[in-house]
């Protein structure tokens, strides 16, 4: 994981690539650092935690025009100020920070760095040392290097001698941007909105050099490449204006903007053309692959696929695909779901598909990320900038799109109208103090729910435990008795999600069950049940196919409130990164 900001210009750097780092802490926040270079010597700031202990270490003075700046997600080597970027080679000369994962760095140490003494546990603290110990100018050393290793990187480095800041890229994201004061690479094009209209897309293998007035790109044969700028379209990352504490409960609230948008961008703007409509109803199955909450959007677009198209569907957790013994069809759209487009086990099995020669498709929320090179066709998802860890929008706005996606494949012209009054009355419901009160009893909860609300009771679990650190399970109701129900009694909390009326009956037979027990039971419905609960959580009433977008937002604010009640910040989970760029 991690992320890189650094820049090369007319003004003083430094403060600016601090506040851009800012936007990439939820690539890591263990620790941050930067170089920067004052008169003819290299100079390092690190500090452990978040941004902010950085910034009270740099002060207010310092000063210059080159800076790369790095916020860290620990792979190699504990959270400490050693291990923190950037790193510098032994003898001196040059400063890295580094995003990826080198994977053959302790063979790299025995073979070429066996006098070096090291200071951190870093496989980067070794790829500094590796470029030193290159021959040539700067570049071939830089390139030579990365030509001797195996794995992921993006980074940004430093020379002593030189007004420059070297870059090089493979599997991990670098884009690098101008203007008429200077440059700046990142790893997210977030980072420049504000403060460039466009920007270059770096790709595998690519190297550059910065300089205050221009870039020059190379190939890795260390020949000079052109490339195009690509606009960067402000829409994409705006923060609508909700000014909300913490980022997840803004992200929430947005959620009627993004389905606002989303229906617009696909119904007004047809986003999806009516040539890529025909190509994908030629598909005689779909299989979905994804991680964490983006597979149970997954889970939700195989339903609705199913439903409206009748076409078979097969959803997997990335993870687990790239290691089974797939029986692999070209009859099949394999079908990628990822908010970041940077998930690696994700880009793992989507460069699996593409070299078997089969189609893959990439449901993602940033634009030009890894995954959507690898597409044949791309499906967007406009939540725009997605900040808090826990993913609550970006789920919303792919379940939507992949709902749009199966009402497309059947030009059932009713469920668009269906889905037109749905965005157009959707409202962010509210939790009551009582409901809060009953919740903050448990910290043993179950989720249930059958179908389209076993969904809703996967990702509500996953958000509770990711934010609030709750161990709790979510499972299909006809399954508790199947072995999870031996685990309840008194102190356990059951929430029971019910939004399909045919499966009434069902669900309050698993109620009865937990009752039985001794366990607790919040309700989460849009209807009323015979069955006596401790709790009951009214939900909007709308079409049962968009219930599941209303019973999340339900589920996600409980998760959001324990979390802020417990003292935990939401927006950054312990031990977890936005986005997971390690297998
Ligand atoms: C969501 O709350 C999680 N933080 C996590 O499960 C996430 O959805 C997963 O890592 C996949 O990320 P992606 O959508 O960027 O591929």
């Amino acid at each position: 994981m991690c992320g890189i900001c650094s820049a090369i210009g007319n003004f003083n750097e430094i403060f600016d690539v601090i506040e851009r780092l800012r936007k990439l802490e939820y690539r890591g926040y263990d620790s941050s650092g930067i170089a920067y270079k004052e008169n003819n010597n290299l100079e390092v700031v690190k500090s452990v935690g978040q941004i902010a202990n950085l910034e009270k270490r740099i002060g207010r003075n310092l000063s210059s025009q080159i800076v790369i700046g790095h916020t860290r997600w620990a792979t190699h080597g504990k959270v400490s100020e050693e291990n923190a970027h950037p790193h510098m080679s032994a003898n001196g000369e040059f400063a890295l920070v580094h995003n990826g994962i080198i994977e053959n760095y302790e063979d790299l140490k025995k073979i070429f760095l066996s006098d070096v003494c090291l200071n951190s546990q870093t496989d980067t603290e070794v790829f500094v040392n590796l470029i030193a110990r290159q021959k040539g100018p700067v570049i071939n050393k830089l390139i030579e290097a990365c030509n001797l290793v195996k794995g992921s990187f993006a980074v940004a480095m430093l020379e002593k001698n030189s007004n420059k800041i070297y870059l090089a890229k493979r599997k991990s994201p670098l884009m690098v941007a101008q203007n008429e004061n200077g440059c700046m690479a990142a790893s997210d094009l977030s980072v420049f909105v504000g403060k460039f209209e466009k920007c270059y897309i770096m790709e595998d293998d690519e190297f550059a050099v910065m300089s205050e007035k221009n870039i020059v790109f190379f190939d890795k044969s260390g020949k000079k490449i052109k490339k195009n700028a690509v606009l960067i379209n402000n829409f994409d990352f705006c923060d609508e204006n909700l000014n909300e504490e913490y980022f997840m409960l803004k992200e929430i609230k947005e959620q009627a903007i993004v389905l606002k948008r989303t229906y617009f961008k696909y119904f007004s703007e047809n986003t999806l053309s009516e040539a890529e409509i025909s190509k994908i109803k030629k598909y005689k199955s779909f299989h979905f692959i994804a991680c964490g909450t983006a597979y149970h959007s997954g889970l939700m677009g195989a339903r609705y696929i199913q439903q409206f198209c009748k076409k078979e569907c097969k959803v997997s957790i990335a993870s687990e695909f790239r290691y089974d013994n797939n029986v692999l069809n070209k009859n099949c759209l394999y079908v990628f779901v990822s908010q970041s487009g940077e998930t690696a086990d994700t880009i793992a099995c989507a460069n699996l598909i593409k070299e078997k020669g089969f189609d893959v498709m990439c449901v993602t929320n940033v634009p030009y990320c890894s995954l959507n090179k690898l597409a044949d066709i791309i499906l967007p998802t406009f939540a725009g900038r997605e900040v808090a860890v826990a993913s609550t929008k970006a789920y919303v706005a792919q379940v939507f799109t992949l709902l749009i996606l199966a009402i497309k494949l059947s030009k059932n012209l009713e469920l668009q109208e269906s889905l037109k009054k749905f965005v157009l009355s959707f409202d962010i419901l509210q939790l009551d103090d009582a409901l809060l009160k009953f919740l903050y009893q448990f910290n043993n909860i179950f989720y249930i729910g059958r179908e389209q609300d076993y969904v809703a009771s996967l990702e509500g679990a996953l958000k509770m435990k990711e934010i609030a650190y709750i161990n709790c399970i979510g499972l299909a109701g006809g399954e508790l008795k199947h072995g999870t129900l031996a685990l309840i009694d008194e102190n356990s909390l059951v929430i029971a999600i019910s939004t399909q009326k045919k499966l009434k009956e069902k669900m309050e037979s698993n109620i009865q069950e937990v009752k039985a027990r001794g366990g607790k039971i919040l309700l989460v419905s849009n209807f009323e049940h015979s069955v006596e609960v401790d709790h009951f959580l009214q939900l909007p009433e709308f079409e049962e196919f968009l219930m599941p977008i209303v019973s999340i937002t339900a589920l996600q604010l409980m998760a959001f409130h324990y979390a802020v009640e417990l003292g935990y910040n939401p927006d950054k989970p312990r031990n977890l990164a936005k986005s997971v760029t390690v297998e």
